[in-house]
């Protein structure tokens, strides 16, 4: 019996793999050995066929690829399933029957129990994916069947985008190099390289690209920057934030309106298909759309043309598609909130974006780029953040990502006089991180001294003669402190 958290540990391990390799081999390995290891099979097979339904195999036997073979359709189990879409479960030796001789070939030892399910829907199968057990080991249920249909929803997914990346790297090559990428994306972590470079790749096709992470990423910015590099970048870029607006208005926000079309249609009015036409459209929340909505999305993807409401002309639209969402779109596909069909026709391409805490290095450039940004806006001249200040915010977990970041350092630059950003001009969740987080920092003696005049400041009410008493110094010196350490009255 699979326990509930390991089914869930191999479902995330698999989206893991999806967003960690775009490599057909490498997808098909890691996710072999990911599901031998959850059921705990001797051996697994995944069979993949390509657009001429010629087919390949692969064999591993815990985790490891050992054989590619051919396979034959009318004697091979996998093949059979691959082309037919009904899975198989087997749960003992005696029933093996017609298949019992072929299987010795594919593995060196005596098969008792057998699964193989199908990979992709109806019309667009693609393979299959099989685990095997030795004689006289447990046997494989309805259980295991279930949860390895489930497996192969998810490996349909990262399988085709794999593919589509491979062709997108190809369409490119040699075309565009990161370096010559218009963009405005900060950062040097090795995910935001990969990012960089998966723009440049899609930037040049018409892939539908689909755009995850949390709130706050940079989704809206990576949008624009395969923008600004594809050949449409002279046409518009249109934004439509679907999760704003209501199914009533959704039809003619997308599509337009003739006059007349309904009361206080008084004039004709193009829709956002029609807008973003020669240009981009970007789909932004798509994860809380309605079904509604989904259905008539997906109806001009499909057929690239559409009416305005109350308009009987056909009006045909080449807008190139990318969406983006900051929920767990698969999840929601589970609970029946959004058509599969229409995230596969969004999601050609997946570009991921890592939250902010697991990529931290790149905190030290965005601080260094808002203020930058925020010296021209605010007409300021910060030069840089304190010690201690940094490793705050470096320890800080940002769930708000970049945006929460580019906030707090706007904040400080507002709150603050002279040319350092100090701790206390951080908001209090970034101040009070814990010791633990911020890994025991020891602020210097200038940092503390700081901090220590500025409680007794506070304490006084900015009394400075009061304050000057307390900490046992002259009024003049406290008087220079105050201007070298830059302090001022805290704004309410
Ligand atoms: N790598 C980056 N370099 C510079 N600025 C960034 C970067 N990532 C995000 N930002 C900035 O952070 C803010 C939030 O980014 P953006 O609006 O693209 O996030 P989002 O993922 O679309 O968020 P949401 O899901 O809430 O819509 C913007 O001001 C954006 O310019
Ligand atoms: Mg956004």
């Amino acid at each position: 019996m699979i326990q509930d958290v390991t089914k869930l540990n191999t479902l995330l391990e698999i989206s893991n793999i999806v967003h960690s390799t775009l490599e057909v081999n490498s997808v098909v390995n890691l996710i072999l050995g990911t599901v031998t290891e959850a059921l705990k099979a001797d051996a697994g097979t995944l069979l993949l066929m390509n657009k001429d339904h010629q087919l390949y195999f692969r064999v591993t036997e815990k985790g490891e690829e050992i054989k590619n073979l051919k396979p034959r359709m009318e004697k091979d189990i996998e093949a059979w399933v691959a082309t037919s879409g009904e899975s198989v479960l087997i749960p003992e030796r005696d029933k093996l029957g017609r298949f019992k001789d072929r299987l010795k070939d594919v593995v060196d030892f005596k098969i008792g129990s057998l699964i193989c399910v199908p990979l992709g829907l109806e019309d667009k199968r693609i393979g299959s994916l099989e685990v095997v057990n030795k004689e006289g080991k447990p046997v494989f249920t309805e259980i295991e069947e279930d949860f390895l249909k489930e497996i192969a929803h998810h490996v349909v997914n990262s399988i085709r985008n794999a593919k589509l990346y491979a062709k997108a790297s190809q369409e490119n090559k040699g075309l565009k190099e990161i370096l010559e990428l218009k963009h405005t994306i900060i950062g040097e972590s090795r995910s935001v390289k990969e990012t960089l470079s998966l723009i440049g790749k899609v930037s040049g096709t018409k892939v539908s690209v689909l755009i995850t992470g949390e709130t706050g990423v940079g989704k809206e910015l990576v949008a624009r920057a395969i923008h600004e590099n594809s050949p449409v970048k002279d046409g518009p870029f249109v934004e439509i934030n679907c999760a704003a607006i209501p199914d009533t208005l959704l039809e003619s926000e997308l599509f337009g309106y003739e006059k007349g079309a309904f009361t206080g249609a008084a004039y004709t009015r193009k829709g956002k298909f029609e807008l973003a036409d020669g240009g981009t459209l970007f789909l932004d929340e798509i994860g809380s759309m309605s079904l509604m909505a989904q259905a008539k999305i997906l109806r001009v993807l499909q057929e690239r043309k559409f009416e305005r409401v109350g308009g009987q002309r056909m009006i045909t639209t080449d807008a190139r598609i990318i969406a983006a969402t900051n929920i767990d779109i698969l999840e929601t596909i589970k609970r029946g909130g959004f058509r599969e069909d229409l995230y596969y026709r969004l999601n050609e391409i997946n570009i991921y974006l890592l939250p902010l805490r697991d990529r931290k290095e790149d905190i030290p450039f965005l601080i260094e780029h808002f203020i930058e940004e925020f010296n021209s806006e605010l007409n300021r001249d910060v030069k840089r953040v304190s010690d201690v200040a940094i490793k705050h915010l470096m320890g800080y977990e940002w769930f708000g990502n970049v945006r929460e970041l580019r906030s707090a350092i706007k904040r400080a630059m507002i709150l603050m006089e002279g040319d350092v950003i100090h701790l206390e001009h951080l908001p209090f969740e970034v101040r009070f991180i814990s010791e633990e987080v911020n890994g025991g920092v020891i602020p210097s003696l200038e940092e503390m001294e700081r901090e220590h005049i500025l409680k007794a400041l506070a304490y006084t009410d900015w009394n400075k003669t009061q304050t000057a008493q307390l900490l046992k110094i002259s009024r003049p010196t406290l008087d220079k402190k105050i201007k070298t350490y830059g302090l001022v009255v805290k704004q309410k």
